[in-house]
């Protein structure tokens, strides 16, 4: 079979879904064709993929239609799904609620397409889920990104010229990137303190040397592994017993997501303006409509000396790694569909059954299928 890695086409986006030192785990009848300069951005030139074993190809058209499959960062756009050949099959950040129409496109066009974002929560799956593997770029880069920001330093500092307390970072949602986020403001020396709905959450929070804040609030519990969407009293409860802590934190990183929903308000506009000039927020959730009520997603918003970043796309600004780390994630992926060489998807392994959106001329995935139906009615 031909698995094809093209140079990826939304702005900004720097990550390549494939890296060369990640070929020889695809196995034996792979072959892979890989678009010129697919992976520059990301520093891996032609020559690694052609040592690599791999076929550079001058253009995406061609690549497109000699592709058995295509592997991708971000979900195809509706060019790019009509150069697949009809009966392809394509893996990628999909996002089937946010590209309805790509969606439809590529049912029609009889491809079958997985997304990682459908990938469900079992422990098998771990290598597959590149949504944790990107999280962590996002919390690690969310730290750094707060800190070059911040006009003080994170760390405690006794010198000679005098003593400098350290910075106090508050991280909001401790999963996946919020966990890496506190450990990379505790690797900087911050005093973090971090918030969950998730009970279970507790105990990294303090493995990391993070206090918990505990709020006297019952949270609805939610399933796989997954925060529940909370209803609107017990929002304003906690944005409530929250607001000292963020007015008296210098960097508060919010990561708080329900998936498929909008995510929750956890700071209000009254909040920020309740904390210190220089003070700065990095909001991940930026792209589901933020944790911040004030976030711009892919701005910086200064708000009487606050500056609220709302920061969607980082994974992409740290491409090396962060391709690295997805890579793995897709040759796991490819292990689970490929069989003697050939792409064979079992339709009964509830990994590949979970993740794919489209498959055979039809919408697979029956919430997208539902709402698209109800779209159109
Ligand atoms: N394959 C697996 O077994 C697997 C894969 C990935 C993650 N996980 C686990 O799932 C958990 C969450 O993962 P994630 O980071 O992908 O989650 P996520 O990106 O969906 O959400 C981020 C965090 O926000 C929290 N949150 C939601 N609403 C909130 C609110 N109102 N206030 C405060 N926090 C709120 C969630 O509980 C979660 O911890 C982690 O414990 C992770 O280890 C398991």
């Amino acid at each position: 079979m031909k698995l094809a890695v093209p140079k990826e086409t939304k702005p900004g986006e720097q990550r390549v879904a494939l890296v060369p030192s990640e070929l020889s785990r695809l196995g034996g009848g792979v072959d892979v064709l890989v678009q010129s300069g697919a992976g520059e951005a990301a520093l891996f030139p032609d020559s690694e993929y052609e040592a690599a074993g791999a076929t550079v190809v001058p253009t995406a058209a061609e690549l497109y239609r000699q592709a058995d499959m295509v592997v991708k960062v971000q979900a195809p756009s509706l060019e790019e799904v009509d150069l697949l050949a009809e009966g392809a099959s394509t893996l990628s950040f999909l996002a089937p609620s946010a590209y309805p129409d790509v969606v439809r496109r590529l049912a029609a066009r009889r491809v079958t397409a997985y997304s990682f974002e459908l990938v469900p929560r079992i422990s098998r799956a771990q290598v597959v889920d590149a949504l944790s593997s990107q999280a962590t770029v996002a919390g690690y880069r969310a730290v750094l990104l707060a800190a070059n920001r911040l006009y003080k330093f994170f760390p405690l500092f006794m010198t000679a010229a005098g003593t400098v307390p350290p910075a106090r970072a508050l991280v909001m949602g401790a999963g996946v990137a919020g966990l890496q986020a506190i450990a990379t403001a505790r690797r900087l020396g911050a005093v973090v303190s971090a918030y969950d709905v998730r009970t279970a959450a507790k105990e990294e929070v303090k493995s990391l040397g993070a206090t918990f804040l505990e709020l006297a609030l019952e949270a609805q519990e939610g399933a796989g592994g997954y925060a529940a969407a909370q209803s609107e009293e017990f929002l304003a409860r906690q944005q409530e017993m929250i607001a000292t802590h963020v007015a008296a934190s210098d960097v508060v990183v919010t990561t708080a997501a329900v998936p498929g929903r909008k995510a929750p308000v956890l700071v209000t506009e009254a909040m920020v303006r309740a904390m210190k000039p220089g003070s700065v927020i990095v909001d991940l959730a930026a792209a589901t409509g933020g944790n911040c009520e004030l976030t711009r997603d892919g701005e910086e918003v200064d708000v009487a000396g606050v500056r609220v970043i709302g920061a969607s796309d980082l994974p992409a600004g740290m491409p090396t790694h962060a391709s690295l780390l997805y890579s793995r994630n897709v040759s796991s992926f490819m292990k689970l569909l490929v069989k003697e060489g050939q792409l064979a998807p079992d339709t009964s392994d509830e990994i590949i059954d979970k993740s794919a959106v489209t498959m055979a001329g039809t919408i697979h995935h029956e919430p997208t299928r539902s709402a698209l139906e109800g779209a159109q009615a």
